[in-house]
Order: structure tokens, then C-alpha cells, then sequence
């Protein structure tokens, strides 16, 4: 195996310096594979992976029946957006109308959406979850109709449980909550650890659906400045944490929305000393952990936690399906039986087919390679928009390159207005996160968010090319 990957990316090495040469030049086609494969005298499979390393790498494009091109090279530097000042003072959230009109956008055939972040149906894994349903609602007909009281299913708790385990959260299907999607559990974790009027941290910018649970809540949000490359400053956490009561931090430590970024070990465990040391709790929110382009999968914050200070929050939708809404809390504290009554009190139960499904898909043995699968494809929709972005839009932009999930964060020259853009463009049926969604304080008005995982056509592209023109 491994001489397989060493000899494929060798010689996609050998064929990226040639690109690079000049050799093959922007826009022209690459030798088929079979001549490649006689030409070198190697596999069929090795120069096939060649190929696709060289897309990931963003120098090839492959067509439908037209082989594999050679892109232009990317002018844009991947830079981090640039921070905003510590000086911030707590501010109530305000309501956003644009959530909703992206929402309503989302479920529109007829809009291209770069808005909500949801993987296209056709990433999903739809025929495995069609045969789990059907062998659930025949094997267990009777408790499908009935209804899972929290804490939820114990097989599904059991089963989540287990893949904690792989890696190092370590817990018991008695200290799980089964919720509806992620959003319940920080609901719960929030009302968990904090008051109406108290002070949260967030990173700034943030995923816009944690902020409007905090302005649902009544608290107060204390932005704290994040960049691509390593993520919330640490010392900015400190120095808000100290001037205001802060009583809890939301964070999203792995492949975070929008910027993209997986915090280091080290880091982790720093925000968790600080938590210990100024007494803060610490939401922490998952959902796009199981996505890395490669190697391990990111451990949370969560696995270091020895006094339960973390409520840790994840779900099934960015990985299986966003519409079976199950996700799950471990909450903190022995904070479970008021977790319990919580949820009951809100939202009774989560539907138990859903639960079931899950089950029954988690259990298989093929589910990691599908999601190994999955991110490699969202990796690839990532790289031809980058490429598309580097050729297309203004001179100054900037982007991110995260390595897993599947958002990039786009900051456009300074006089740019995303949110004037979102009007127009969604009359032209394309819809994005403009950026100040993702700030309390309205910043990022020259930034947006874009949903990689988007199934690629000249659709896709035109509509891209659109977005890129109201910027000009
Ligand atoms: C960071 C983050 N947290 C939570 C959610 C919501 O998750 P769920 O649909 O499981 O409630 C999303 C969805 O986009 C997200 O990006």
C-alpha cells in the first residue's frame, strides 16, 4: 500500500514540475491514461491516482469524456483574514432576516447554493441509508412508530459511544444525550452553564446559527478575534475572559465555520487550562470533526477535559444527512438528568425511525471509508473553487484553504459590501453567506461564506463567474 502511494505521488512530482516547466501548459490536455501508463511503464491505477493527486493539488481538471486538463495556476495566496481589534465590548444579538432568506433559498431547485453549508444530496450516503431504513422499518415496525424518550435509543447511544472511543472521549451511552441536530445540543449546553444577560465568548467570525441561539437565549456575546492559520487568539480569550464575566466560550476547535481552521493539540489544551483557570465552561461544537482531507481525525477538546468542564455537541449532518436532524450532547458536570428534562420540556423526543437509521448505518463496517470518501470529494469541489475564485475575482482577494469540512471564507478588497451583493445575486439565483452573518458586530462586510460541497457543473462555474462580476 505504501509503496503504491509513494510511487503515484512521485510521479505526480514528476508531472507537476513539467506543468510547471511549461511542458504542459495551462489549458492544455494531458496524455490519456493509457498513454501515460505505457509511456512510464507503469499501472493503469497508479497514474489514474497520479492524475487525481495532481487535481487535488488544483493543476488538473478533470472533464466528462475529455480527460484531464491542465488549470491555470492559482494567483491568489492563501492568506489569513485579518483580525479585528480585542477592544470589543459584550453586544445583544440582533435579528437576521438574511438567515432566513438564505435558508428559503437552500431548499430552492433553482438557486445555486453557495449559501447554507449542506453537503449536495448526492454526496450522501442515500443508497446505504435507504437499505437501513428499510431494514429497520421491518425488523422494528412497532418501536418506529412508538417514540425514544431522552436520553434517545440506547443502541444509538451505544454505538456513539463507541466511536468517541477511537478518539479519546471516553464515556458511557448513560452520558449521552441524543438531541435534534447540534443546534439542540449547544441549546441545551447553553442553558446548562449560563443566565439570561451573562457574557459568552465566541470566535470572531462565528457560524451564524450559534449566534441567533445566544440572541434566543438573552445573553450577551464577547467577540474574540480567530484567523485561518491557528484560529482564536488565546491571549485576546484572556484578557475578555478577565474584563468580563465571561461564564462560558462556544467553540468549534475542528475544520471551524467559516474560517476552516482545526486548532493544534497544544492550543487545545491551552483554552482548557484557561477555562480551569478562569472558570469558564467551554461549549464545544463538533459537527464538521469527522471531515479531514487526510489523517486522523482531529481529536476535540473534549478528550483532554478531565473535570467535565466541556459540553460536547456533534451531529449526523454534516456527514450523513442533514435531514435526519440527530445529533448529541455530552453534557457536563453531571449535568445529564437536567439535560434530560430540558429537552423534554422543548421538544419531548427526537423521532426514533431517524434513530434507528443511524444505528443501523453506524454499525457497518464500511461507513469510515465512505466518509474518508466524502471529504476526498468535498477536497476536490474545494480545489476547482479555488481555482475558479483565483481566476475570476477581483485582484486582493483573499481565501482560506482549510484542511477538512467544507466552507471557504472569501475577503474581498475593503470597499466590497457582501450584503448589498446578497440582494442582487439571489435575484439572479445564486445564494451565499454574506459576511457579516458571522459577527454580532456586523463586521466582515467585504468577506462571505461559500459551500464547497456543491456538485461541480458549468452551472456551478457560470455561477461563480457571476458572483465574481458584482465585485468588479
Ligand atoms: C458549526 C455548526 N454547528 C452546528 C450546525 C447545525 O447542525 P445541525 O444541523 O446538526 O443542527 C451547523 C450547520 O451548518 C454548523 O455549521
Amino acid at each position: 500500500m505504501l509503496l503504491v502511494s509513494t510511487l503515484y505521488e512521485s510521479l505526480a512530482d514528476a508531472l507537476e514540475a513539467l506543468i510547471d516547466g511549461g511542458v504542459y501548459a495551462a489549458g492544455s490536455r494531458m496524455p490519456s491514461i493509457r498513454a501515460l501508463s505505457k509511456q512510464r511503464n507503469l499501472s493503469v491505477t497508479t497514474c489514474v491516482n497520479a492524475y487525481h493527486e495532481l487535481e487535488r493539488r488544483g493543476r488538473l481538471e478533470s472533464k466528462p469524456r475529455a480527460g484531464f486538463n491542465v488549470l491555470a495556476r492559482s494567483p491568489l495566496s492563501f492568506v489569513q483574514p485579518s483580525t479585528i481589534s480585542v477592544r470589543n465590548r459584550p453586544t445583544p444579538i440582533n435579528t437576521q432576516q438574511r438567515i432566513r432568506r438564505m435558508l428559503e433559498a437552500a431548499g430552492d431547485p433553482r438557486v445555486v447554493n453557495f449559501g447554507a453549508a449542506n453537503p449536495h444530496p448526492s454526496f450522501l450516503p442515500g443508497v446505504s441509508l435507504e437499505r437501513s431504513y428499510r431494514q429497520v422499518l421491518r425488523s422494528q415496525r412497532h418501536r418506529c412508530l412508538g417514540q425514544e424518550f431522552p436520553p434517545g435509543a440506547i443502541e444509538l447511544r451505544t454505538v456513539i459511544t463507541r466511536r468517541l472511543a477511537a478518539f479519546q472521549v471516553y464515556t458511557s451511552p448513560d452520558e449521552l444525550l441524543i438531541t435534534n441536530g447540534c443546534q439542540e445540543a449547544v441549546t441545551i449546553a447553553l442553558k446548562l452553564t449560563t443566565c439570561p444577560g451573562d457574557v459568552v465568548a465566541i470566535e470572531s467570525p462565528t457560524y451564524y446559527g450559534l449566534l441567533e441561539v445566544l440572541r434566543a437565549l438573552g445573553l450577551r456575546a464577547i467577540e474574540i478575534p480567530a484567523n485561518s492559520e491557528d484560529g482564536i487568539s488565546i491571549e485576546a480569550l484572556r484578557l475578555a475572559a478577565t474584563e468580563w464575566k465571561v461564564v462560558a466560550l462556544i467553540i468549534i476547535a475542528n475544520h471551524s465555520n467559516p474560517l476552516g481552521v482545526t486548532l493544534s493539540d497544544r492550543k487545545k489544551q491551552s483554552i482548557l487550562a484557561l477555562a480551569e483557570e478562569l472558570d469558564f465552561s467551554i461549549v464545544e461544537d463538533d459537527v464538521y470533526g469527522d471531515l479531514p482531507i487526510a489523517g486522523h481525525r482531529p481529536r476535540p477538546l473534549k478528550a483532554w477535559d478531565h473535570n467535565q468542564r466541556v459540553y460536547y455537541c456533534a451531529s449526523a449532518t454534516k456527514t450523513v444527512s442533514p435531514g435526519l436532524r440527530i445529533g448529541w450532547l455530552l453534557p457536563g458536570r453531571g449535568d445529564m438528568q437536567k439535560a434530560i428534562h430540558l429537552q423534554y420540556v422543548s421538544t419531548v423526543s427526537v423521532q426514533s425511525v431517524g434513530q434507528f437509521v443511524l444505528t443501523e448505518y453506524l454499525a457497518r463496517s464500511h461507513v469510515d471509508r465512505q466518509r474518508r470518501l466524502m471529504a476526498k470529494e468535498f477536497d476536490l469541489c474545494r480545489i476547482r473553487m479555488l481555482n475558479e475564485i483565483a481566476n475570476t475575482f477581483p485582484k486582493g482577494t483573499q481565501v482560506t484553504n482549510p484542511q477538512g469540512g467544507f466552507v471557504i471564507w472569501v475577503e474581498l478588497p475593503h470597499d466590497a459590501d457582501t450584503v448589498e451583493t446578497m440582494a442582487r445575486a439571489l435575484q439572479d439565483g445564486i445564494a451565499f453567506a454574506p459576511g457579516t452573518l458571522f459577527s454580532v458586530n456586523k463586521r466582515f462586510k467585504n468577506c462571505l461564506r461559500l459551500n464547497a460541497a456543491m456538485k461541480w457543473s458549468d452551472r456551478t462555474r457560470n455561477a461563480l463567474g457571476q458572483l465574481s462580476e458584482y465585485f468588479r
